[in-house]
């Protein structure tokens, strides 16, 4: 397996890859794998030729007060893990070299960012669509894989796909959950014996509401006020939100007409963790 630290030599390697005619496949990560990058690493050693994983903690996409310092890190066991999965190349540049002294250039989008997540985390997606696009001029793939947890993430980066005319297939990866039910995310770290206990009612909720719409139930406020009780009734959780949308516009639906998005974000002592499901009538 490559270790590559130098944004040029990814992109002579990929490049090389490219003209001997192999399929780059490509999962991006901030690292301190689990399971859900297992499975998307799993799916990548499908679809492509060459298999490439980056680990980067991208600073843009934290803000002022998020946990960029804290922010889990474990590269040996992630390069141990990704050499099991058998991916060929690990691409782990530093921060001064993605975003040097006179880094002026961000990808944004226009509707997309203002819903969900992007409330409280207004410069979020701009960090992500702007790195995403840098990874992708570096790696060069013909594949990327993105984990459906972080659904408004995934929405984001297949419009700015389409927008820009990338020449890359995006493909989602199933939600892998721990056996009780909690989505895996690397910030499970963080949760304290209480809090993650706490920590599955985002699960229940999305439960709860699948159970409500399968009995009948279609007005979203109806379902949400019923979810809120759930969430309200754990100690130590503040919910950021809770919202029944359109899984393509991403704007709010009063019915559940049609495929459903319920997305939640729960704050768990000072741990933020999303959650979602498509609920269908
Ligand atoms: O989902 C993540 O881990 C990150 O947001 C990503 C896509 C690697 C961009 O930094």
């Amino acid at each position: 397996m490559d270790i590559i630290n130098k944004i040029g030599e990814m992109q002579a390697r990929s490049e090389a890859r490219r003209l001997a005619g192999e399929k780059i496949a490509f999962v991006p990560t901030m690292g301190f794998l689990h399971q859900g990058h297992m499975s998307l690493l799993k799916e990548g050693r499908n679809r492509g030729d060459d298999l490439i994983l980056s680990i980067f903690v991208n600073p843009t996409q934290f803000a002022q007060g998020e946990d960029l310092d804290a922010y889990p890190k474990s590269i040996e066991r992630d390069l141990g893990l990704a050499e099991k999965e058998g991916v060929d190349a690990v691409f782990l540049p530093d921060a001064a070299q993605m975003y040097g002294e006179n880094y002026q250039t961000y990808v944004s989008l226009e509707k997309l960012p203002n819903y969900l997540c992007g409330i409280s985390r207004p410069t979020h997606f701009r960090g992500v669509a702007t790195v995403v696009t840098k990874l992708f001029n570096i790696v060069k793939p013909h594949v990327a894989i993105f984990g459906e947890k972080d659904f408004q993430q995934l929405a984001v980066i297949r419009q700015m796909v389409c927008d820009l005319n990338m020449d890359i297939d995006i493909i989602g990866g199933a939600i892998v959950r721990e056996k009780d039910g909690l989505a895996m995310s690397s910030r499970n770290a963080y949760l304290s014996q209480v809090q993650r206990q706490s920590a599955l009612c985002l699960f229940y909720s999305l439960q709860h509401a699948r159970k409500l719409v399968k009995n009948g139930v279609n007005e979203t406020e109806v379902i949400i006020q019923s979810t809120r009780e759930i969430i309200e009734s754990q100690p130590e959780t503040c919910i950021d939100y809770l919202m029944m949308c359109d899984p393509v516009s991403l704007e709010s639906k009063p019915m559940i007409q049609g495929p459903t998005l319920f997305a939640l974000a729960v704050k768990v002592g000072n741990t933020r963790l999303i959650d979602n499901m498509i609920l269908e009538p």
